[in-house]
């Protein structure tokens, strides 16, 4: 099974090793790889036919020269090859990588920055935590490597390969390395984003998720953490370690309902919905529109009870108009249910134009089946209104804690331990 895995890993990581060379292999360059692999005596009168003609149609002097010695015949003749199918390679290792500094160590995995040794790009690694896998490789592992493949785009972070280290346990994710992640920076910042800015970032991050929705991923774990930020004002969605796919049947058990950070978990899951789905993405696009324009979390709960008042204090308490199903959800019977109250939004978000607020309820709205999708979001009149959202170029760039450009607080951490004899640079956790 582990091996089984393995392979289908490897298989990847030798998409991502095509795709890494800056640009995937057109199917040109597929064809001349393969032709290069070819012995010579596979080379076909076919081949020699097609070759002739081809010089025979020729009008350039180049190419009428006889060119069988300097170029393989079948270089440019060999079978055009399939595209969703790559050939297997194995993936390359992790000491194609130096090693630059530790940026994070997440729920899952650690992250680097590192440079290629051959191109001098500066990429981030992501370790996958493998080391107390029994059943072989992750589930959670393959839908991250799987999901971040799926929904490439502007504003999505970009898997470049996966690369393998000394053990077995050793697997990483390559991806681009990306300045900021909107927690930290929110932190670091003195001053809230511009309105102008909250739209930009908001409208980037809508259609990240469009994007996925569209492609039947749910993210699962939207919050600022897994948000990064370069310092050209662009949004990449990372951190599809809670992904996977929606729109399949799903199994007796349901889904999971430990997903999502508790502060931007929907109210269907906090009650214990089965089966859900895009709408829960759309409630932590709410929270973090929200958390923009409030400079801090809109909802700090410390448990599940304590989240869910804060959600109905900000909305006013559910109730069976409009949402349905709310009697119905496994955990409501178990609710004291406060008497009904106004919503207290307005008064949360003072400086919030109509429309920014008629944007916010829409994406925190109790029924799953009324809240807005990322795509009617994108149409909202909130984005067209003044002041507009400000081009990505303008907006202003910051250190990069990440790239060691500011230090952490000095008393923050007592000094790496030594590293043990034999253990690799990669090996640290
Ligand atoms: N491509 C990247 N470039 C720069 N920093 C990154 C990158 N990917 C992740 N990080 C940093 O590492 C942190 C943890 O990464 P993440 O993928 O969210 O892992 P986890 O699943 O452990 O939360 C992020 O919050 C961010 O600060
Ligand atoms: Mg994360």
């Amino acid at each position: 099974m582990f091996v089984w895995n393995l392979i289908v890993v490897q298989g990847m990581g030798c998409y991502f090793a095509s795709d890494h060379c800056s640009t995937r292999m057109t199917d040109q360059d597929q064809a001349s790889s393969v032709a290069r692999k070819r012995p010579k005596s596979v080379t076909t009168s076919d081949d020699e036919e097609r070759l002739s003609k081809k010089l025979r149609l020729s009008q350039n002097p180049e190419d009428s020269k006889p060119s069988l010695k300097s170029k393989p015949i079948v270089a440019s003749y060999a079978p055009a090859q399939r595209q969703s199918h790559p050939p297997i390679q194995t993936s390359r290792s992790v000491y194609s990588y130096e090693r630059l500094n530790q940026i994070e160590e997440g729920s899952y995995g650690v992250v680097f920055r590192a440079k290629d040794k051959q191109t001098g790009e500066v990429v981030a690694l992501k370790k996958l935590k493998l080391d107390e896998e029994k059943h072989g490789f992750p589930i959670t592992a393959l839908r991250e490597i799987n999901s971040l493949m799926t929904c490439r785009h502007e504003n999505v972070v970009r898997i470049r390969e996966v690369v393998v280290g000394d053990t077995l346990t050793q697997v990483f994710i390559v991806m681009d390395f990306i300045e900021h992640d909107l927690k930290t920076l929110l932190s670091l910042m003195p001053n809230p984003f511009l309105q102008s800015e909250i739209k930009t970032l908001t409208l980037q991050l809508l259609r990240a998720v469009n994007h996925c929705h569209s492609h039947w991923i749910l993210h699962r774990d939207l919050k600022t953490s897994n948000l990064l930020m370069n310092n050209r004002g662009t949004i990449k969605v990372a951190d599809f370690g809670l992904a996977r796919r929606f729109g399949d049947p799903v199994g007796v058990g349901g889904m999971t309902q430990l997903v999502v950070t508790l502060w931007y978990r929907a109210p269907e899951i906090l009650l214990g919905a089965e089966t859900y789905s895009t709408p829960i993405d759309i409630w932590s696009v709410g929270c973090i529109f929200g958390e923009l324009l409030l400079h801090e979390p809109v909802f700090q709960a410390k448990g599940e009870l304590e989240m869910i008042g804060l959600i109905f204090k900000l909305l006013g308490p559910p109730t069976v108009e409009d949402w349905p199903d709310f009697e119905d959800l496994p955990l409501t019977r178990t609710l004291n249910i406060p008497p009904p109250h106004p919503p207290t939004l307005r008064q949360k978000f003072p400086y919030l134009t109509a429309s920014g607020i008629d944007l916010l309820s829409s994406m925190l709205t109790y029924d799953p089946e009324l809240r807005t999708s990322a795509e009617q979001a994108l149409h909202h009149p909130y984005f067209t209104e003044s002041p507009l959202p400000k081009h990505p170029d303008l907006f202003p760039s910051f250190p990069s804690l990440a790239a060691g450009e500011k230090r952490r607080k000095a008393f923050e951490s007592p000094s790496a331990p030594q590293r043990a004899k034999g253990q690799t640079e990669y090996d640290y956790v």
